[in-house]
Formats: C-alpha cells, sequence, structure tokens
C-alpha cells in the first residue's frame, strides 16, 4: 500500500529532510515511526500528504505516484488518508457530531449518508452521550476521539497519526492507543509518529527508525530504544 522508493528530501536551506530512504508497508499493517527530533519522520508524512516533494525517488501510495500527482488531483487523494493530529485541530464553534460531520460534507456527502454514518462513527470511537457537545466540555482523550472520528468518517484507506497521545496522560493514552488498534484490526492500515517509549513498548508493532533523515531500523516487532 505504502512504498518509499530510495527517497531523498531537501529543504530549500539546503538541509537534508530525508537520505535514501526507502520501506515497504502492506494494507492492513500498524507501524510505529520514531526517531529523534529532526530525524525526519515529519518529512516521510509529508510526502504522503503530498505536502512536500521529494528531490529524488518515489512515494507510492495505492499503486499512485504521490509525486506526481496533478495538483488538481491532491484534494482527491488526501481523501484516501485520515490525519490525526497531537494538537486535536477540532473546531471551537462546532459540536462534536458538526465537526465529524463536516469532514463528510467537504467531500460532497449527501444528508442522508451523513446522518448515518456520523453517528456509527462515534459509537466506534465512544462518544454517542457526548455529540451535542462543544470541544471545550471535553477532556483531551475525548477530543482526541473526536479528531479520530473525523478521521475515520470518510473511511481512509490510511490513517496517519503524528504524535497522536503527545498531549494525554498515560492513562488516556493507553485507551485512545486501544481504540488505534480496534480501528486497524478492522482493516485500516496505521501510520503513527510517537515519543512514547512506553506505547511502542506495550503495543509490540513494527518499528522503523529514522535518524538523521536515514532508515537505521525496521524491526517486525519492534521496542522504542531511542534516548530521547
Ligand atoms: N520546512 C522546512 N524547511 C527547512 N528545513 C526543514 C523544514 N522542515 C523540516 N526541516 C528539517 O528537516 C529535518 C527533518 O525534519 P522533520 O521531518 O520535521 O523531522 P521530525 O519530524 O523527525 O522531527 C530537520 O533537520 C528539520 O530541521
Ligand atoms: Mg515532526
Amino acid at each position: 500500500m505504502i512504498d518509499f522508493d530510495n527517497v531523498t528530501v531537501v529543504y530549500k536551506n539546503n538541509v537534508t529532510g530525508l537520505d535514501k530512504v526507502s520501506f515497504h508497508i502492506d494494507k492492513g499493517e500498524f507501524v510505529f515511526l520514531v526517531g529523534k527530533t529532526g530525524a525526519g519522520k515529519s518529512s516521510a508524512i509529508k510526502l504522503l500528504t503530498a505536502e512536500i516533494k521529494p528531490l529524488s525517488g518515489d512515494v507510492w501510495l495505492d499503486g499512485v505516484n504521490v509525486n506526481k500527482l496533478k495538483n488538481r488531483k491532491i484534494p482527491f487523494h488526501r481523501r484516501k488518508i485520515g490525519v490525526v493530529f497531537q494538537d486535536f485541530r477540532l473546531l471551537r464553534d462546532k459540536t462534536v457530531y458538526e465537526n465529524v460531520a463536516l469532514a463528510m460534507e467537504i467531500v460532497g456527502a449527501s444528508k442522508k449518508q451523513i446522518r448515518t454514518e456520523v453517528p456509527n462513527i462515534l459509537r466506534l470511537v465512544g462518544l454517542s452521550q457526548k455529540t451535542r457537545e462543544y470541544p471545550s466540555s471535553l477532556s483531551g482523550g475525548e477530543q482526541q476521539r473526536v479528531g479520530i472520528a473525523r478521521a475515520l468518517v470518510n473511511r481512509p484507506s490510511l490513517i496517519i497519526a503524528d504524535e497522536p497521545t503527545g498531549n494525554l496522560d498515560s492513562v488516556t493514552a493507553t485507551s485512545i492507543m486501544e481504540l488505534f488498534e480496534e480501528i486497524n484490526r478492522q482493516g485500516t492500515t496505521i501510520l503513527m509518529v510517537t515519543h512514547s517509549e512506553k506505547i511502542v513498548n506495550d503495543m509490540n508493532k513494527r518499528v522503523i527508525e529514522l535518524d538523521h533523515g536515514m532508515l537505521i531500523r525496521d524491526d517486525k516487532k519492534g521496542v522504542y530504544n531511542i534516548e530521547n
């Protein structure tokens, strides 16, 4: 599903973001992307979402060469990916229901689809009792559940999460990880950046480590093993 083929990213100031990185992720995998700050994790994610282009090499998602996409195709490409953010990025003046419904409205879903899908997704993330609440009245963990619901509601084949538990306490983080695990069990591929040693070691999933833009480790059932 994802292929990085000898990918190099160089930013305008000549800083290397990624250095000849190659890896393959199959449909349905759960992969942690780890490494120190500046290692290139966000660069890898931005390539997948077509926010940046590589200097050389190719990035493939579902058989599409992402860096060769025409600009007008990029919005459609992005619909294949649900993104979950560390800081949730919810709209403060919209309810839980409206935050999730908006993601469907943007892609032109019908009112009927929205009326059935939003409650389904909110049930999956455990927020059926909070649909009329505003983000400010929710806990951090609940806000992230809204973020996950919004990422999932259009049924993307891939979920990308950049430090999704970075703003949560460890008990809440564990419950959010259980939710990601359930989503993965239902077939969605997950690529997650994290600095949490506990999460990576608890989950025992594939671990890809970057260092100074280079891929230095790819373990099938990995541990964290990085000094922060
Ligand atoms: N927009 C940018 N302009 C210049 N350099 C950047 C930019 N984004 C990232 N970098 C540099 O690229 C390298 C990799 O950064 P990044 O992919 O953000 O790493 P990580 O997410 O692992 O912290 C770092 O040296 C960083 O300073
Ligand atoms: Mg980053």
